[in-house]
């Protein structure tokens, strides 16, 4: 075997006192995809950002091709050929697309001043060649998160890198742009790079992966060969548990409409929506980026106004002007955009998840506290949110268990009709499972369900039916989960498409 590219060494790093990751060694080699893998909170993200500079190790060392590596801050790694994708996109807003591709290395004119022409031009360039349909002159803030997600791919693979980090890189992705992501990997890796690929989609990863690492607490619990481990095998190593079941068995749906949308239309972004969710119904929507979903949710929770068309609720007119005033009506809505409008990142984990419910927490102005705490506590427990303390600011949680707060934010407004954008995005396996049950829970108590989402086998496992949307517009509508002729993979693929 030939030296490894790249050699952490009894990397060990703490927050506060907390130790988030404890003696981990990981060795990277030329031409091999590494996975790495843990639940949400196993410290994955935190050695990768170690590696690129952005924390600093209490203790360990990182040897590059033989030799010691010092690294101080991003520029280091990024000298050394090291870069990455990071999970919580980094993307300055106000800039263009061009712009943050080539952040701290614009092409200059011999006058030493910024050639703005040459940096758009060569930005289009490294986009076309990944077949990523963004305009390089676009302001990152009129982006989609998934468009977004692709500009943080170009940026990381315009530098010439020799190891490249990829944190969940899939989780907004649809299947289209992921194969598009997977070919691009396979090229890296022809060309010699070592690339670390962080998700939580065990499909992913079988089909990807030459050599695994699995992260528990903080603590390295395998490392080897993808073939020396099966899927199961992973899984035991970082749940501690065999998960039998993801998709549990939906109860029927009952007949009444709880929500009916009438040829809904937004400018340039969707026309002519119309479909009915009953009650105790998964109403499953997919599509490509950029299809129109998350703006037809964000009309109907009243985020956006619709230009044309009529929503009614149980009956009544609900064309909501304002969230305020969908979130009375029982209306919840998870955003797909946790960084962007989901959490609010210096305030507790408790005061996110309560946030949509305070009038029912008060009696006049007076919170109450304690009823506050131990609701909150119940759903931190149930969703295994993983912080140090429920005071803790959300910001300095995982990423896994940022998402898993905004979703208990829902839970504990006990909307009756939820919206959900990716409810699963970074979600560990152990923890969607329970996702699922709860999903499950509440159609049957009479709850219904608006889920959109990237992942398909989610979408086939979890909705009773399966609207898809191509262009703005709602194409078809397919039998979902426990249909004796439930919709594949394919079908959904062919009408997306
Ligand atoms: N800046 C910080 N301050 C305090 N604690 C932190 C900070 N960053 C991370 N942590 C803690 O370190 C632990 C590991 O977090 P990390 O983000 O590395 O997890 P992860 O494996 O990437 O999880 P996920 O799959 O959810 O993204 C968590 O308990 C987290 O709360
Ligand atoms: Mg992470």
């Amino acid at each position: 075997m030939p030296e490894p590219l790249l050699e952490m060494t009894g990397v060990t790093k703490s927050f506060g006192g907390n130790c988030v990751l404890s003696a981990i060694d990981l060795a990277l080699w030329p031409h091999e995809v590494h996975a790495l893998v843990g639940e949400n909170g196993a410290g994955k993200s935190t050695l990768m950002k170690i590696l690129n500079g952005v924390y600093t190790m209490d203790s360990g060392s990182i040897r590059l091709g033989g030799s010691e590596l010092r690294i101080t801050g991003p520029h280091d790694a990024r000298k050394a050929g090291i870069s990455m994708i990071f999970q919580e996109q980094i993307l300055a807003n106000d800039l263009t697309v061009a712009e943050n591709i080539f952040l701290g290395m614009e092409p200059k004119r011999p006058s030493g001043l910024l050639d703005n022409h040459k940096l758009n031009v060569v930005a289009q360039e490294v986009l076309e060649r990944h077949n990523f349909h963004v305009q390089a002159t676009s302001r990152v803030a009129s982006l989609t998160r998934a468009e977004r997600q692709l500009v943080e791919i170009a940026r990381a693979l315009a530098t010439t890198a020799r190891i490249i980090v990829m944190d969940e890189p899939t989780a907004v992705l649809s299947q289209k742009e992921s194969e598009e992501l997977f070919r691009i990997i396979a090229e890296l890796k022809a060309k010699g790079l070592a690339i670390v690929y962080i998700s939580h989609r065990m499909e992913e990863l079988e089909r990807l992966a030459d050599r695994v690492t699995i992260l528990r607490d903080g603590k390295r619990v395998f490392a080897g060969e993808r073939a020396a481990i099966d899927a199961a095998g992973i899984i035991r190593h970082m749940v501690g548990r065999d998960i039998h079941e993801l998709y549990p068995q939906l109860p029927e749906p009952g007949t009444e409409i709880v929500l009916a949308v009438n040829g809904l239309a937004c400018g340039s972004e969707y026309r002519n929506i119309s479909f009915e969710l009953h009650r105790g119904e998964i109403l499953g929507l997919a599509g490509l980026v950029g299809a129109g979903r998350t703006a037809v949710a964000r009309g109907i929770f009243g985020l956006d106004q619709p230009t044309a068309g009529a929503v009614t609720l149980r009956g009544k007119p609900a064309n909501f002007q304002s969230t305020g005033a969908a979130i009375a009506a029982g209306i919840g809505y998870l955003t797909e955009d946790r960084k962007g409008v989901g959490i609010l990142p210096d305030m507790a984990v408790t005061q996110n998840i309560s946030i949509a419910a305070l009038d029912s927490m008060s009696k006049g102005p007076v919170l109450n506290l304690s009823e506050e705490a131990r609701r909150c506590g119940e759903l931190v427990t149930k969703l295994k949110i993983k912080t140090r303390s429920s005071s803790m600011p959300i910001g300095r949680l995982s990423g896994g268990n940022q998402q898993k707060a905004l979703l208990a934010r829902w839970l504990f407004a006990g909307s009756s009709i939820l919206l959900l954008d990716e409810p699963t995005q970074g979600v560990d396996l152990g923890t969607r499972a329970e996702i699922y049950l709860l999903m499950k829970e509440i159609v049957a108590s009479g709850g219904s369900i608006l889920m959109i989402s990237s992942d398909l086998p989610e979408l086939l496992g979890m909705s009773h039916r399966i609207g898809v949307m191509r262009r703005g517009e709602l194409v078809t509508m397919l039998p979902g989960a426990g249909a004796a002729n439930g919709a594949t993979q394919e079908q959904v693929m062919s009408f997306a498409a």
